[in-house]
């Protein structure tokens, strides 16, 4: 039996301009099996962040929750205040970013960056939290782990800081884990340790791995099942197999077109025109209309989300056939 640890319902986030309410993410539903990684993809300003903090009760400043519910076992993060999420963030959700130099604090050592999250949770001592730190920095697998403890995050490269990031985020051993965009900002061969480090802490923790990503081939590398999102909202969602066998949105199709083909001697590289619309000034009907090789007269209204042999597609070409509107 598949055990849920995540589900979001409806979500929706955005800014409240006078009174004005203009979603950014647009009542988006899923949710997060245990054991497994779900793929998160979309362009530039889709949302894939916002949704991410939305995890994590992490809204900058001027975002707002507007609707909907997020839950994990008991807990519905809709009802929670400040302190529910401290407790919640790091113990049960943890998560790594893009940038490691700016998420480390540079005037502290990864030892006490490590012993902090560890005393923030659980009462144990002092040294019973380097122990555990120093234990940490060896499973993400940090070469010198005792003397990298009393070193500052300058002193590392960018792939022994991301390394240290993991090792924060699974300090407390959460049961997900939201990585956004993790590997973007290092180099190919480090990205690909860091992934391949990704999947064996997982298999071993067995904990459940949201992947943020703009790189569809990343997401073939590690993900069961995939979410595409387009303008704040969810246009495709499938396993991975199928998102790449029987890709269905059109938007999905421009995506996996624009990814460089090494097999194909041109190297032809087409991309999707247009530009992602912004928040306050979306189309009425289907939001990819504007920009899709498929519209015609039914695109006017927005489409629902059709669910076809198990995956779920937000477009008008799968109107008939055997489909069924899930939401
Ligand atoms: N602090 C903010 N206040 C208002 N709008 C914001 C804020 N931050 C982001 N946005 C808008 O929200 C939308 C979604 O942004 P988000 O950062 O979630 O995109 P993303 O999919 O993560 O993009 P990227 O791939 O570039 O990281 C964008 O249109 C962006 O301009
Ligand atoms: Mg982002």
């Amino acid at each position: 039996m598949v055990q849920k640890v995540l589900e979001v319902e409806k979500l929706k986030v955005g800014i409240n301009d006078d009174g004005r309410k203009i979603a950014i993410v647009n009542g988006i539903s899923f949710t997060l099996e245990k054991g497994e990684t779900l793929g998160i993809v979309g362009e530039s300003g889709c949302g894939k962040s916002m949704t991410s903090l939305s995890l994590m009760g992490l809204l900058p400043p001027g975002v707002e929750w507007l609707e909907g519910d997020i839950q994990t076992h008991d807990l519905h993060f809709k009802k929670f205040n400040k302190q529910d999420w401290r407790k919640v963030r790091g113990k049960r959700i943890a998560m790594i970013f893009q940038e490691p130099m700016s998420s480390l604090n540079p005037v502290y050592t990864i030892g006490k960056q490590i012993m902090e999250m560890i005393l923030s949770h659980e009462h144990v001592s002092k040294q019973q939290a380097r122990d555990r730190a120093l234990e940490m920095l060896k499973l993400v697998g940090i070469p010198r782990p005792e003397q990298v403890l009393d070193e500052y995050p300058y002193q590392l490269s960018g792939g022994m800081r991301q390394r240290v990031m993991i090792a924060i985020a699974l300090s407390c051993n959460p049961e997900i884990l939201i990585a956004d965009e993790p590997t973007t900002a290092l180099d190919v061969t480090i990205q690909a340790q860091i992934l391949e480090l990704m999947k064996k802490l997982q298999e071993q923790l067995h904990m459940s791995i949201v992947l943020i990503t703009h790189d569809l081939g990343v997401v073939a590398e590690m993900c069961n099942r995939v979410i595409v999102m387009y303008a704040g909202e969810i246009v495709e969602e499938a396993k991975v197999v199928d998102l790449f066998d029987e890709t269905k949105h059109p938007y999905t199709k421009g995506l996996l077109a624009s990814l460089p083909d090494i097999a194909d001697e041109k190297e032809y590289l087409s991309s999707i025109p247009g530009i992602v619309p912004a928040p306050e000034n979306m189309p009425s009907g289907c939001r990819f209309a504007p920009r899709c090789p498929n519209v015609h007269q039914r695109c006017m209204e927005a489409p629902p989300l059709f669910d076809v042999k198990g995956s779920k597609v937000k477009c008008w070409l799968y109107e008939h056939g055997d489909s069924e509107v899930v939401m």
